[in-house]
Parts: C-alpha cells; sequence; structure tokens
C-alpha cells in the first residue's frame, strides 16, 4: 500500500527504535533524560534504575537507543555497558520464576547476539549456560560453573541443578557467571538487564518479585536491572518496597512527550528514510499531525498509529472508486485500463485514483 504513496515502508512504524545505528538519527530529543540516564549509570557498576512514562510516549525507544550510544562509545559521557538488545517483556500472566527465568535468557541472548555482531566468540561458561537454559524441562541437567573473579576479587565455583528447579540464588548465579565473563572477557563495565512493561503485573505480583529479587538478582555485581514501566513506578515501588526503593538509583527518569517541533522533525526524518524521492513529502499536513498529537496528549504512538489509519483509509477508499468505476464501465461495455482511463474526460481526479489503486 505505501508504494501506492511513494514510500518504501510506513513513515508511521510504531514499534519501538531498536539498538542499532540505523535506528540512533530516528530519534528526536530526549537529551535530558539523556544526561540523566548516563550520569545515573555512571554512580555505580550495578544497581536498580527506573524508567517511566506514559503509554506510548517514547520509553523503550529513548532506552533502547541511548543503551546501544553507551555500548558503542557514542554517548558523551557514561560507562560502557553491553546493552540489553533483547529487553525482557513482563506479561500479565507471569510469575516471578517465569520472569528470573526469562531476565537470565535475555541476558545470554544480548551477549550472544553482540558476540555475533562483532564476530567474537561466545565466552564459554555463557555458552555452556545457554545450553543450560534451554534444557528447560525434563531433560534438563545440572550444571557446574566458575564464576570469574573481577576487580582483585576471587571467584568462585558453584553448582546450578536442572534449570526446572533452579532458586533465584542459583539464577543470580548464572547471570553473575555470564556478567563476569562480559566483564572480564568482553571488557564492558557492566551488563544491563531490561524488564519492560512492568505495569502488566499487578502491584501484589510486582511486590512479590521486588522483594524475591531484592537480595538475590537485584544484588548481582555488575548487573544493571532497569525496571521500565508507567508514569509513577517509582514512587509505586517506594510504596511497595521502600528496601528496594533505597536501593534504586536516584528518583528514576521520567520520560516526558516530546514538543510539537520535535514530532514534525521526527516525521521529516522519516519521510526522508522511506520515501522513495529524494524529495518526497510527508502524506499528511502538519496540521493533522498537531491535531492528532494534542490530542493524544503527545503521545508519537498514537499520532503514527493514526497517521498510518488515515493513509490506509484512503487509500481504500481510491481503490474501491477506481472499482466501482471499472465494473460500471465494463457494465456499459467499455473496456476501462490505464491508458483510457487517464484520457476519460474530466477524469482527473479518476486518475488520481488510478494511480493509487495501484492495479
Ligand atoms: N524521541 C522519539 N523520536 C522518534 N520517534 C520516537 C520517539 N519516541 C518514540 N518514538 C516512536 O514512537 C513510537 C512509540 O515508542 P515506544 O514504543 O518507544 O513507546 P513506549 O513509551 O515504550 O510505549 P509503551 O508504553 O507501549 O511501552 C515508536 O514508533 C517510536 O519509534
Ligand atoms: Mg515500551
Amino acid at each position: 500500500m505505501w508504494e501506492s504513496l511513494g514510500f518504501r515502508e510506513s513513515p508511521f512504524n510504531t514499534n519501538p527504535l531498536v539498538a542499532r545505528q540505523e535506528d540512533v538519527d530516528l530519534l528526536v530529543g530526549r537529551s535530558s533524560e539523556s544526561v540523566d540516564l548516563c550520569t545515573q549509570l555512571g554512580t555505580a557498576s550495578e544497581g536498580v534504575l527506573v524508567i517511566s512514562g506514559r503509554p506510548g510516549v517514547g520509553k523503550t525507544s529513548f532506552f533502547n537507543i541511548q543503551q546501544f550510544l553507551l555500548e558503542n562509545d557514542q554517548a558523551l559521557f557514561g560507562p560502557k555497558i553491553l546493552a540489553a538488545r533483547t529487553l525482557c517483556p513482563v506479561q500479565p500472566s507471569d510469575d516471578i520464576r517465569k520472569i528470573s527465568i526469562r531476565a537470565l535468557d535475555s541476558l545470554y541472548r544480548s551477549v550472544n547476539e553482540w558476540c555475533s555482531i562483532n564476530k567474537v566468540d561466545l565466552p564459554q561458561q555463557t555458552k555452556e549456560i545457554g545450553k543450560w537454559i534451554a534444557g528447560t524441562g525434563t531433560s534438563g541437567f545440572s550444571l557446574g560453573i566458575n564464576i570469574l573473579g573481577f576487580g582483585g576479587s576471587v571467584g568462585r565455583t558453584t553448582q546450578l541443578p536442572k534449570i526446572s528447579d533452579a532458586t533465584f540464588e542459583a539464577i543470580s548465579d548464572a547471570i553473575s557467571a555470564i556478567s563476569a565473563e562480559v566483564i572480564e572477557l568482553l571488557h564492558f563495565k557492566s551488563v544491563v538487564i531490561a524488564l519492560d512493561n512492568i505495569e502488566n503485573l499487578s502491584d501484589e505480583l510486582l511486590g512479590s518479585m521486588l522483594i524475591s529479587f531484592r537480595d538475590t538478582l537485584f544484588s548481582t555485581p555488575n548487573v544493571w536491572w532497569v525496571l521500565i514501566g508507567q508514569s509513577g513506578l517509582s514512587s509505586l515501588i517506594q510504596s511497595l518496597d521502600p528496601r528496594v526503593f533505597e536501593r534504586t538509583t536516584g528518583s528514576g527518569i521520567e520520560v516526558r512527550p516530546i514538543e510539537l517541533t520535535e514530532l514534525y522533525d521526527a516525521i521529516k526524518l522519516r519521510v526522508a528514510k522511506f520515501h522513495k524521492k529524494k524529495t518526497g513529502k510527508a502524506p499528511l499536513t502538519e496540521e493533522t499531525f498537531k491535531n492528532l498529537f494534542e490530542a493524544s496528549f503527545g503521545e508519537v504512538r498514537f499520532v503514527f498509529k493514526y497517521s498510518n489509519n488515515i493513509c490506509t483509509k484512503f487509500v481504500e477508499a481510491m481503490r474501491s472508486d477506481v472499482l466501482k468505476e471499472l465494473s460500471r464501465s465494463s457494465s456499459l461495455g467499455t473496456k476501462l485500463d490505464k491508458k483510457t482511463f487517464e484520457k476519460k474526460p474530466g477524469c482527473c481526479d479518476w486518475s488520481v485514483s488510478y494511480k493509487f489503486a495501484n492495479i
């Protein structure tokens, strides 16, 4: 459909930006959030950081791009961290064990992906733990691991039971073993594990997760836990588990709506990237974007979603007009093809329709 409007693909894709170079230029604004994030991650090698904001405001996109910049030494300041390329999504049906295993799995995948992008061998222990995670269920196996020491600390060995029997301590050991290899062998300062869409958990489940993770997973050396959720997440954590709140860094980062002018910039960048012509224009007017922006109180995803819908409806309407005209002309015994269509007297609207119909 976007072909008919002159685009290679939709400029209004609502997926979050991901941690890769080609998405970096698509992010607009966010300089103050970026200073906050880089500064807070620089305060220690591990901890818990909260990122919150209204739905669709751009939390995941901001975080993904920022961690990519830190990982690749492109941020102006801040530590060299291994990005959580695979975020750990939290689902309404989750229990706490499932979340902890998914968090470990997402760390394993992030390391694996980094190694394959950078053509580096996956560290040995990390590879073993990957197999251990995949062995969930009856075919699971126990695994002896050696957690490397770093920064002058002494390493230790431990035994992981099969994953179906793993306690939070065992999962935390597996995370420690992977992160120790990332620090020692891949030379990062910390790894990041991001739990995304925390609002999917009930307050009760979030409360139990905080208590269960507090002295186990959240205490793993050289691991930054980033909790991403709706506005007010920091104060919710404070009320559910003040001890975890005391461990969180700063008071969290609230991602606010971008400015209207930044929205226009974001659209220009996408049109330039996805239009087939260099001089291509946005398919809707700034007035329309402004109305959508104001109606949603500044949620970028809302603007993109409805811009997409308007364009889809427009092409649908054009196509059905063309079909009606084709069937009317064939019932009169006239064969209407592209050429005759365009030559039809007084038919400039129809020829536009024909072009959009792309048939
Ligand atoms: N600063 C920005 N610059 C350019 N595009 C953005 C920006 N922020 C968000 N977007 C775009 O807006 C859409 C929604 O962003 P994103 O998914 O990151 O929001 P979110 O706050 O994480 O949503 P949710 O509440 O569902 O988790 C995506 O298409 C994303 O590319
Ligand atoms: Mg998100």
